[in-house]
């Protein structure tokens, strides 16, 4: 962990604004996932000394399929539901030459060109462990890092930290659970520790849930067991993989025009997937009890197909687990062997005294997804649910945050700030069906457009503040220095 000999004002990036000379506050990232890289990316390209740390032998996060870490819900099938234009980071495109919804295997490789292309691998310390992140009294991060194979955590103090640890590796079961559960004959899992069909040959499989994972799941299902039923409280919207021919998600003139209103867009695209699909009804699946665009997007290019196969059957909820039974709300019971929970996932943060930061049933207020108001040197990155991929605002997010670090960006004034927060919150419970899985959503174009505004404003403060750093650089004069130590 040497501090790096990359001059803060020499960055290639470094507006005219930006100090040379100054010292850069220090900076610890945690996670390699494709959040954290993208972050680490930046802040190696902007010289801002880091370390970052990653629990696993390699990066990738989920989309490590088996990832020592334990934490990846990537099984044997699983294939990308954002298109491969819509999850690259903006300047590292993704070969041609791969599909346009590739395997996780491509995905994974493609982290790791994308680190070794940007040449930080050697800022990232693998098989580390962050167990404890504490903020001091003058706003040092102190953080307790346990590497693989030894005792004692370590202990490394840093001015800034970013926490890129995913949302999506701690599993939500119903809560509470279904009546009968403890007493139930067969198996019961979470989506999260499923990774491949062949458990489920031959089997009576329930798949609860009308999320992404409950689409994927039933399919693989359904290609092996003796019979898949797919059980879900609510109707969603099932969009294809290919909409007129291309990705749907694709960029397109109407549908990912941030200065569209949304209610027109989607008026669109409603349009576009009733021409291609049809109803939800025609299929047996439940009416969605609320308008495209009021929930996270169930993407399946294949459920509907199999339930047209009547190799998938549409259920209600499941009531309650009776011996070897499942019964759904409308009264009705079928024989299972599995019932696979595909009811989401929890934000969690084991580092963090739960007191100091959680997301109790999911919510987190943060500015822009981003800032932890009166905090100013946390950030967090990749914490959201686009109506997209994740990665490029991820990335566009670490830009931001390398902004404030060499003080090129300034937060505006904690009412405001606040103010923005409060409207942001409003916006989402107007917006959408109200479920512990929507509290972080955005949309993609309409993210980065309005961040790339935010940028500008902040700019125009920070050049007004005569750039002065908003997190000073003060963990060097501690014992125990992470990337500030050399
Ligand atoms: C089955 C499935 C399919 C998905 N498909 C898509 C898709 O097609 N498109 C899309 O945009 N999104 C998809 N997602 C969402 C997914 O969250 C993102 O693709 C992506 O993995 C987010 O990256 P991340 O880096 O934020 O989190 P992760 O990939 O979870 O990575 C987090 C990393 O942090 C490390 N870490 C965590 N805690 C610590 C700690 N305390 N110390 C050290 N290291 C730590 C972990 O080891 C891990 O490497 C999918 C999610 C699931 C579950
Ligand atoms: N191929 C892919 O790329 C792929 C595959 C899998 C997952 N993913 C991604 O991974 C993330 C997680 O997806 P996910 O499908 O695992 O979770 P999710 O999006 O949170 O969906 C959870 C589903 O379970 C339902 N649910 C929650 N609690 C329930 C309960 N107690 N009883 C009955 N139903 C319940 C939810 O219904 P409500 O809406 O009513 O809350 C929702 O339908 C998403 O970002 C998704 O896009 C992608």
């Amino acid at each position: 962990m040497a501090r790096p000999s990359t001059s803060p004002g020499a960055s290639p990036s470094t507006s005219p604004g930006a100090l040379a000379d100054v010292e850069l506050p220090t900076a610890c990232v945690i996670g390699a996932g494709s959040s954290g890289i993208a972050a680490a990316k930046a802040l190696h390209e902007r010289g801002i000394p880091f370390d970052c740390f990653e629990r696993s032998d390699q990066v990738g996060g989920n989309w490590v399929f088996g990832n020592p870490n334990g934490m990846s819900a990537a099984y044997r099938g699983l294939f990308i539901n954002t298109s491969r234009e819509r999850m690259e980071y903006s300047d590292f495109p993704m070969s041609k030459h791969i599909p346009d919804f590739p395997h996780h295997t491509h995905i994974r490789e493609y982290f790791n060109q994308y680190v070794d292309h940007f040449g930080f691998r050697d800022r990232i310390t693998f098989n580390a462990d962050v167990t404890h992140a504490e903020r001091l009294p003058d706003g040092v991060w102190r953080l307790e890092v346990r590497r693989a194979g030894t005792g004692e955590p370590e202990v490394l103090h840093y001015d800034a930290l970013l926490v890129a640890n995913g949302h999506h590796w701690d599993p939500r079961w119903p809560e509470p659970p279904l009546p009968g559960a403890d007493s139930f004959a067969g198996v019961q899992m979470h989506a999260h520790s499923y990774r491949d069909n062949d458990i489920l040959a031959g089997r009576d499989v329930v798949v609860v849930g009308m999320g992404n994972s409950a689409m994927d799941i039933a399919v693989e299902s359904s290609y092996v067991a003796r019979t898949t039923y797919l059980a879900a409280r609510r109707g969603a919207w099932v969009i294809p993989k290919y909409l007129g021919g291309r990705p749907a998600d694709r960029k397109h003139p109407i549908f990912s025009n941030p200065r569209i209103p949304f209610p027109i867009r989607r008026a669109f695209i409603t349009y576009a997937i009733r021409s291609a699909v049809g109803t939800m009804e025609d299929y047996g699946l439940p009416k969605p009890d609320h308008k495209l665009g009021q929930a996270h997007p169930t993407v399946s290019g294949r459920i509907l197909d199999r339930i047209t196969h009547g190799t998938i059957t549409p259920k209600p909820n499941p009531a309650a687990l009776e011996g070897d039974r499942v019964r759904f709300a409308d009264a009705t019971t079928v024989h299972a062997d599995y019932v696979i929970y595909c009811t989401g996932y929890k934000i969690t943060f084991p580092f963090f005294h739960p007191e100091f930061i959680s997301a109790p049933d999911n919510r987190i207020e943060l500015f822009r997804r981003v800032y932890e108001p009166g905090v100013p040197n946390l950030f967090f990155i990749g914490l959201l649910q686009p109506l997209g991929a994740i990665m490029p605002l991820a990335e566009a997010q670490g830009q931001w945050v390398c902004d404030y670090l060499r003080g090129q960006y300034h937060l505006p004034p904690p009412a405001e700030l606040r103010r923005d927060i409060e409207r942001d919150q409003r916006a989402l419970r107007r917006r959408y069906v109200s479920s512990k899985r929507h509290t972080i959503q955005v949309d993609f174009d309409d993210y980065l457009h309005r961040l790339e505004r935010e940028r500008r404003a902040g700019a125009a403060r920070a050049r007004a503040a005569a750039f002065a750093l908003p997190v000073p650089p003060r963990a060097a004069a501690r014992e125990g220095v992470g990337a500030a130590g050399g």
